[in-house]
This record gives C-alpha cells, structure tokens and sequence, in this order.
C-alpha cells in the first residue's frame, strides 16, 4: 500500500502529454472537482485520475473521517472546541490499496465506517466548524504539495485551491442526485429513495449556507451538469477542457 502523505513526493508522474515539459520534466497538475452530492464527483474523478494517471483525493473522506473520530470521542459534531482537541491529536491519510482510495485514521483503516447517512450528515455539521475547517485546509494543501491530482470536495476551486489549473463545477438535479445516492446507499442502509431524498436536501442546504467556505462555484469554474450524460460523457468534457 502506499501511504498518501504531505511530505512524500510524486507518486505517479508520468503518462501525461499535457503536462510535459519541453525538457521533459513533468510539472504538477491540479484538477478540483465541487459540486452536490450525488452529482457524480467521485466516481468522475476517480475515472479522471484514472486517464490522467496521477492521484484522486476525496476531500469529503477526510471531512467524515472527523465525524467519526468524533462521534467515537464522544465530541457533537457543533462543539467546535472540543473538534479543535480531537484535530490537534489526528492523524489522517490515504493509502492507495488494491481496492482503490482507502482512508486512514492513525493505523486503522476506517473507509468502510465513514459511509453511513449518520456520518454523512455529522461530517456535514463538523464540517461547518471553524476548527475543522482550518486543520483541513492545511492537511489539503499538504497533501497537494509536488502533485499530479484530482481532489474533488466542496470548496476545492473556491478556497482551498483558488490557483488550480483548471476547475469543474458538477451538479445535477435534485431526483437523479438522490437516485445515484439510493443505489449506493442500498447495499449498507435501510433507508428508502424519500429519506434518501430529504437527507440530501437537508444537507445540500446546510453546506450551501454555512458561513464558511459554502459550496458554490468558483468563478472560473467549468460546469457540467451530469443530469443526462453517461460518465463517460462527463469524463470526455472534463478531458476536452483540460486539453
Ligand atoms: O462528499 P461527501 O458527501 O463525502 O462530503 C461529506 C460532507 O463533508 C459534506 O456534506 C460537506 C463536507 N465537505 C466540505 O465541507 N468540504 C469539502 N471539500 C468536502 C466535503
């Protein structure tokens, strides 16, 4: 497994003809993908990286990865003090197994355990505190440093990465959000299509209005609605912009 940390440099560098050098060094390359849920962020970003051959980074992982470490610690997901002591003692990465993406929580494995709706929507209010969003920012733009990456989130192209090379706003409507969302959902939860619906708005809204970093487009942002293309589709758009 390879540990995906700040301090290591790039783990895959080549493979890229847009970003080649004349003297063929290859230079760092930063793709931020912000949108809903559901809109189809991860599973575009992750087939990007792929054709791009460099590193897919799901920012909201590490955003759960708080919520659960909180909820274990006893912390509610709105007391920022108490967020603040549970970020000083953290140690969150990625590794990159043969399963893909997997977050790391000290020595533990935790992807599986972040994926719950309860955990969901506590990462959401975690997400809202200024003490999370500070010890993230700074662990994003470590895990950036020297790289060739995809990271896909919320505030990616707006705060965290205002100078990435090229910037993509994904969303799609509300019904087709909540579908994807039910189909990925099923297999752990017992939550029907409707709940799955309603918890996507509620948390929609709250990270749409939060006072800090907000989802919304940056400016200089592509958008793509994936409502009526297949993700090869979005994956050709995203590729034709780049290039
Ligand atoms: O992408 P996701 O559903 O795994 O994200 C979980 C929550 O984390 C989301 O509701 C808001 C928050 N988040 C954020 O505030 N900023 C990011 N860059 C990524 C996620």
């Amino acid at each position: 497994m390879t540990r995906i940390s700040g301090s290591s440099k790039h783990l895959r560098t080549s493979g890229d003809p847009y970003v080649k050098r004349e003297d063929g060094v290859t230079e760092a390359l930063l793709i931020t993908i912000d949108g809903p849920s559901g809109a189809g962020k991860s599973t575009a970003g992750r087939a990007l990286a792929k054709r791009l051959e460099c590193n897919y980074i799901d920012t909201g992982a590490l955003y759960r990865g708080v919520a659960y470490e909180s909820k274990r610690a006893g912390i509610r997901p709105n007391d920022d003090e108490g967020l603040k002591r549970l970020c000083a003692g953290l140690d969150l990465s990625f590794s990159i197994g043969e399963s893909g993406l997997r977050l790391m929580s000290g020595g533990n494995d935790i992807t599986d355990s972040i994926r719950s709706s309860e955990i969901a929507m506590d990462a959401s209010t975690v997400s809202a505190q200024p003490s999370v969003r500070s010890y993230l920012l700074t662990l994003q733009r470590r895990l950036a440093q020297h790289k060739r990456a995809v990271f896909e989130g919320r505030d990616m192209g707006t705060v965290v990465f205002p100078d990435a090379d090229v910037k993509f706003y994904l969303d799609a409507s509300l019904n087709i959000r909540a579908k994807r969302r039910y189909d990925e959902l099923r297999k752990h939860s017992t939550r029907n299509l409707q709940e799955v619906e309603t918890d996507l708005k509620k948390r929609d809204e709250q990270d749409r209005t939060r006072a800090l970093s907000p989802l919304k487009p940056a400016k200089d942002a592509v958008r793509i609605d994936s409502s009526g293309l297949t993700l090869d589709e979005v994956v050709d758009t995203m590729i034709a912009c780049i290039r």
